[in-house]
C-alpha cells in the first residue's frame, strides 16, 4: 500500500521503516530539511538498536523515501499517518500544535479518498479536532473529498522499537469507518499473523487506551518506588518483595522495579496529561496525581541518600562523584526527564563535580549541559570513576553489572557506591570493603 507518514521523529521512523520493510512503499515527511537530507544519505537522527540498517535497505529498496514536500507526500498516501510530537505544555496538558498544523496541511492538499491515523499520543477528543482542521482547509477551497479520522496508538519502548513494531503484542484501530478498518487491515496483515491482534474499537477508546496503558506501567513503578522507601524505614528488602509478590500472575514480574524514578518523554508526559484531560472534564485523578508525586521525590532519592552519608549538602562541596548512566533507559541516547538530570543539578548545586559515563548518551549530554567546569563527561566507565570519591549508578545498562568490585574499593576515594537501580548484592560490595547504599535495602557504610 502507499503510506505517507508526518514526522520522522522516533514513532514516524521507525513505523515508516518497519511497514516499508514489509513491503509498503512509504514516504516520510518532515519540515526538517537537515534531517530529510540526514535520512537520503544514511544517516539516522536517534539511538535505537536494528534502525540505521533497516532505514539504509529499504531506502536502497526504494520501498522509504523522505522530503520535505508535503503536497507530493499528500498525494502519495491512501494512508496518512500523523506522528508528530505532543509536548507537554506549562499546565501539563498535550501541545497539538504540531498535529492541528499537520492537519492542516493535509486539508491544504487532499485530493483523493484517505484514511488520515493518528500515531501520536494525543487526548481523548483529538481526532475530532484532527477532521475539524482538515475539513476546515476542504470547506476553504471549496472541494468534497472523503476522508476518515482514525486514531491507531503506537505501544513502542525505546531501545526495542524495532521489534516491538515488527511483533506488536496488539495493534489498536480506533474508528467507527468500516472503510478505516478495511484499509488497515490490509496495511497491518504482515504483522498480524499466526493469531488476531488487531483489536478495533471507537476512536474515543482508543485514544484513551494509549493513556491507560502507560498509566498502568507508571503506577506500577510509582508504586514499587513507594514500597522501596517503606521497606526502607522498616528495616526490609524490597529485592526479596519484588521477589514474594512478581510471582503472583495477577501482579507479574515486568515493571516491579524500584529505582531512581522513571523517566523519558512518554511515561511523565502522559501521567500528566492523562490527569489533565480528568481534570478537565470535572474529574481529580488523584492516583494519577499521586504516581507523578511519588516518581517527583523518587528522582531525588540518589541525592538524599548521598546527603545522609556525608551528613550534610555541605559537605558534598569540592567532592567528585562518578556517575554511570545518564540516559533515562538503557539502549537509548535519550536524556529528556532522565532522572540523572536531577542527580546532577544537585551536585552541582552543592558544589561537587561530576566525571560522568554513558555508553550512548555523551553526545547528548554535551549538547544539553555545554562545557563546565563541574562536569567531565568521560570515555569509559573506568575512567570515570578515577580520581572521584564515591561511584552512583543510575542507568542499568548491562555493561555495570558486575565491574571489579576490588578495583573500585581502590580507586574510589570514599569507597562507596550509590546504587539507583539495585544492580549489585550488598554482601559483594561488602566483601570488598564498599560502602553501599541502594534503593528500597539497608545500606551500610
Ligand atoms: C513507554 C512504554 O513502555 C511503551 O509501551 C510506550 O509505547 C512508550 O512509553 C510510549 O508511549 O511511546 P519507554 O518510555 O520507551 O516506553 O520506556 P520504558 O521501558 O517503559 O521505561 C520508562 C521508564 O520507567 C524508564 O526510566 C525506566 O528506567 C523506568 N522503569 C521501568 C522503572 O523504573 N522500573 C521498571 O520496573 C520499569
Amino acid at each position: 500500500m502507499k503510506v505517507t507518514i508526518f514526522g520522522t521523529g522516533y514513532v514516524g521512523l521507525v513505523t515508516g521503516t518497519c511497514l516499508a520493510d514489509v513491503g509498503h512503499d512509504v514516504v516520510c515527511v518532515d519540515i526538517d530539511p537537515s534531517k530529510v537530507d540526514g535520512l537520503n544519505n544514511g544517516i539516522v537522527p536517534i539511538f535505537e538498536p536494528g534502525l540505521a540498517p533497516l532505514v539504509k535497505a529499504n531506502h536502497e529498496a526504494k520501498r522509504l523515501a523522505f522530503t520535505t514536500d508535503a503536497a507530493s507526500a499528500i498525494a502519495h498516501g491512501e494512508v496518512i499517518f500523523i506522528a508528530v510530537g505532543t509536548p507537554s505544555d506549562e499546565d501539563g496538558s498535550a501541545d497539538l500544535t504540531h498535529v492541528l498544523k499537520v492537519a492542516a496541511t493535509i486539508g491544504t492538499h487532499l485530493a483523493r479518498p484517505t484514511v488520515i491515523v493518528n500515531k501520536s499520543t494525543v487526548p481523548v477528543g483529538t481526532a475530532d479536532r484532527v477532521h475539524a482542521a482538515v475539513a476546515e482547509q476542504l470547506v476553504q477551497r471549496g472541494v468534497d473529498v472523503e476522508f476518515v479520522v482514525a486514531s491507531n496508538p503506537e505501544f513502542l519502548k525505546e531501545g526495542d522499537a524495532v521489534n516491538d513494531c515488527m511483533r506488536p503484542d496488539r495493534i489498536v484501530i480506533g474508528t467507527g469507518s468500516d472503510y478505516a478498518v478495511q484499509q488497515l487491515r490490509r496495511l497491518y496483515a504482515p504483522f498480524n499473523r499466526n493469531h488476531e491482534r488487531i483489536v478495533v474499537m471507537d476512536v474515543r477508546s482508543a485514544e484513551l487506551t494509549k493513556y491507560a496503558a502507560n498509566a498502568m506501567l507508571a503506577t506500577k513503578i510509582s508504586f514499587m518506588n513507594e514500597i522501596a522507601q517503606i521497606a526502607e524505614r522498616v528495616g526490609a528488602d524490597v529485592e526479596m518483595v519484588r521477589q514474594g509478590i512478581g510471582s503472583d500472575p495477577r501482579i507479574g514480574w515486568h515493571f516491579i522495579y524500584p529505582g531512581a524514578g522513571y523517566g523519558g518523554s512518554c511515561f511523565p508526559k502522559d501521567v500528566r496529561a492523562l490527569a489533565n484531560t480528568a481534570k478537565q472534564n470535572g474529574y481529580r485523578a488523584e492516583l494519577l496525581e499521586s504516581v507523578e508525586a511519588v516518581n517527583e521525590r523518587q528522582k531525588s532519592h540518589l541525592f538524599d541518600l548521598i546527603v545522609r552519608h556525608y551528613g550534610s549538602a555541605d559537605a558534598l562541596r569540592g567532592k567528585a562523584f562518578a556517575v554511570w548512566g545518564l540516559a533515562f533507559k538503557p539502549n537509548t541516547d535519550d536524556m529528556r526527564e532522565a532522572s540523572s538530570r536531577r542527580l546532577l543539578q544537585q551536585l552541582w548545586d552543592a558544589g561537587a563535580k561530576v566525571r560522568a559515563y554513558d555508553p550512548e548518551a555523551m553526545e547528548e549530554a554535551r549538547r544539553i549541559f555545554g562545557d563546565r567546569s563541574d562536569l567531565m563527561l568521560c570515555g569509559d566507565a573506568l575512567t570515570a570513576v578515577r580520581g572521584a570519591d564515591a561511584l552512583i549508578v543510575v542507568t542499568e545498562w548491562k555493561t555495570f553489572r558486575s565491574p571489579d568490585f576490588q578495583k573500585l574499593s581502590l580507586t574510589l576515594g570514599d569507597a562507596t557506591v550509590f546504587d539507583g537501580r539495585n544492580l549489585y548484592s550488598p554482601k559483594d560490595l561488602a566483601v570488598h570493603g564498599l560502602g553501599y547504599y541502594s534503593i528500597g535495602r539497608l545500606s551500610h557504610s
